[in-house]
């Protein structure tokens, strides 16, 4: 019997729910489901979220990554660099593209893109000519996408500066980190709002997320906010004339509607899910070498804020034979991510690698479940649990 799910949207919805099926009966009484008024204060309140700039709706964050990438004109003969420890789209969409993903290693602390290892990329790797950065193959280096997995805050400082000196663009993978801060040195900065490109997802499970696929784009600037409205929707501007080739990328009404409605809880969700990894801390901090708790490099700065804990993902010995142990105990884990993105059979061509960081990490990762209501005497049971297998 499942004593703990890994997570539980319903116990979200249940609070929620005559409000949100009033918003989903209005919109159905209107009968506009395509982008809207409700898309333009959505995406003005999340630019908010984000620390100022523009957002532009999407209808997943794969597909605001896509319309980055078309809109940057990323395509044949580019490479794009990122890490192999993410979830597969980052890397699945510079493939589609047309463009050639290169991974860079990661932090084996954060798990995030290591600084080191791009500034070793840039180094030894590539050669700059005319202000172009270009791979050994050839290749035109055109973007660099970190992720802030988990919802941690990758080294923006360093990473942009890196970046700034061979005349890339950042594009911020904030897929998994909406509201998350970055102590800058020019101040703190939101997760999809650090660089000049970002984007955020809010897949059903995410610690924003709608009835459905949604996502948004976000940049500081004007020019950008423009092109990529035109671009999602089939390059259309003004109508049935066509500048460039977009496509279908536009955010549903109804899933504005829903988002709207739950994004005044989203600060307190956060900060729920940052007292149950507190607990979990207290709680399994013993179990070291055993269990190695997720690092928190920004939380004396910025305590609740410097993590949102999209999911709390420990690294363990005995993986398979703990996950089984608690499966039994009837407690829900998942593995974020099984298989480092090099190591997928559809870039076998890549012939890339090895990252020795990506590849430990994904045979050691465990990802605990946090959802914000999950309650402490179940927070304490899953603690409990994983200390009686480690000390069996
Ligand atoms: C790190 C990361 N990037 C991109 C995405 C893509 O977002 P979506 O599922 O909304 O397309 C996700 C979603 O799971 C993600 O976790």
């Amino acid at each position: 019997m499942t004593k703990v799910p890994f997570f539980d949207l319903k116990k979200q919805f249940i609070p929620l729910r005559d409000e949100i099926l009033d918003e989903i009966a209005a919109v159905c009484d209107d009968q506009a489901f395509i982008l809207g008024a409700k898309v333009e204060v959505l995406e003005r309140e999340i630019a908010s979220v984000c620390g100022g700039g523009y957002a532009i709706g999407a209808s997943s964050g794969t597909d605001a990554q896509t319309l980055i990438l078309m809109a940057l004109g990323v395509g044949a003969g580019d490479a794009v660099v990122t890490t192999p420890f993410t979830f597969f789209s980052t890397v699945g969409c510079i493939a589609r593209v047309g463009a050639r993903p290169v991974f860079v290693d990661i932090d084996p602390e954060t798990l995030n893109l290591s600084p080191a290892r791009l500034e070793e990329f840039f180094a030894r790797e590539c050669t700059s000519q005319e202000g172009k950065v270009r791979t050994r193959g050839g290749l035109l280096v055109k973007a660099v996408i970190p992720v802030h997995l988990f919802g941690l805050c990758c080294e923006m400082d360093e990473i942009q500066a890196i970046c700034a000196r061979y005349g890339v663009p950042v594009i911020e993978d904030a897929a998994q980190a909406i509201g998350a801060e970055y102590p800058s040195e020019e101040g703190t900065k939101r997760a999809g709002g650090i660089g000049e490109f970002g984007y955020l997802s809010f897949y059903p499970t995410k610690n924003l997320g709608a009835f459905g696929d949604a996502g948004m784009a976000t940049t500081k600037h004007a020019w950008m906010a423009q092109r990529l409205k035109v671009l999602r929707n089939h390059g259309m501007e003004p109508k049935y004339h066509h500048e460039f080739v977009g496509g279908n990328f536009r955010l549903d009404t109804l899933q504005a509607a829903i988002l709207l409605k739950k994004l005044p809880h989203l600060a307190r969700w956060s900060q729920r899910r940052w007292a149950i990894a507190q607990h979990y801390r207290a709680e399994l901090a013993d179990l070291e070498p055993d269990v190695r708790l997720p690092s928190e490099p920004f939380g004396k700065v910025l305590a609740e804020r410097g993590h949102i804990y999209h999911q709390f993902v420990v690294r363990v010995t005995r993986r398979k034979e703990l996950r089984e142990y608690l499966r039994g105990c009837g407690i829900g884990t998942e593995i974020y991510y099984p298989v480092s993105i090099n190591r997928q059979k559809c870039f076998a061509y890549l012939e890339a690698g090895p990252f020795p960081e990506a590849e430990a990490a994904a045979e050691q990762v465990l990802a605990l479940p946090i959802f914000p209501e999950l309650t402490d005497s179940e927070v304490q049971f899953v603690a409990d649990a994983i200390a009686a297998f480690f000390k069996e």
